[in-house]
């Protein structure tokens, strides 16, 4: 029997007034066809992640994370939920705008108290997200993860902000993102991404994938600085 197939849509004024669904921040899954929990994910952050431009860093951290993997065994249902659910709470319509409220967002736990009602409905294993949900709380650098498949998301989540996408991620935000007003604060995250990152990987994998994104930063940034002859960027 094929799976359920899910499309996601907002849920009318009415329907949040009589609670038809409170654990998916105003959405909810509607069943339409045949289909699996991956195109279900995929679908609901083809859709939900805001700008645009932040839909790609899922695709590209799970072939990144399998790669890294270098074909041992790994729990590929956790790593794919994880890696396509773990930055929900950075969208916008997820995260709050406000300034104040943004300084202390906890995107990781608006993520654990989300994701579980999402992998639900979409048809995940329920013995696998309290795994899911572990890998949200230990992909971040200052963390570390309790699994492989934990260390898989981490490093990849980690290339990610490194090289010419992790260049590309970063100056994104300048104008859209309060903590980024001009070039030279996307140039100070590059250049402590560039201090700081290297250090925290821990895939012998994943520090060889580093080498070239290391050194391509390196050079936008030394070139920024050149082409700016001190002016203000
Ligand atoms: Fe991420």
């Amino acid at each position: 029997m094929p799976a359920a197939v899910y499309c996601l849509f907002p849920v009318a004024p009415a329907c949040r007034k009589i609670g038809l669904d409170r654990t998916l921040n105003g959405w909810h899954l509607a069943q339409v066809a045949p289909f699996d929990y991956r195109t279900a994910l995929i679908q609901f952050i083809r859709t939900h992640a805001q700008p645009a431009d932040k839909f790609g860093h899922q695709p590209r951290l799970y072939q990144l994370a399998v790669r890294l993997a270098e074909g041992k065994p790994f729990d590929d249902d956790v790593l794919f939920a994880a890696v396509w659910l773990h930055d929900l709470g950075v969208f916008i319509g997820h995260r709050p705008e406000a300034p104040a409220r943004l300084a202390v967002w906890d995107h990781i736990a608006y993520a654990c108290e989300v994701a579980p009602g999402l992998l639900r409905q979409c048809g995940f294993p329920e013995s696998k997200i309290p795994a899911v949900l572990e890998l949200f709380r230990t992909h971040l650098p200052s963390t570390r993860p309790t699994s492989f498949e934990g260390t898989l998301l981490r490093d990849a989540d980690i290339l990610e902000q490194l090289g010419a996408v992790g260049a590309l991620r970063t100056i994104a935000k300048v104008g859209r993102d309060t903590r980024f007003v001009s070039f030279a604060d996307a140039l100070g995250v590059l250049r402590r991404n560039l201090e700081k990152l290297p250090g925290c990987l821990e895939l012998p994998a994943a520090r060889l994938l580093a080498e070239p994104r290391l050194k391509i930063l390196q050079d936008f940034i030394s070139a920024a600085e050149i082409e700016a002859g001190g002016a203000e960027l």
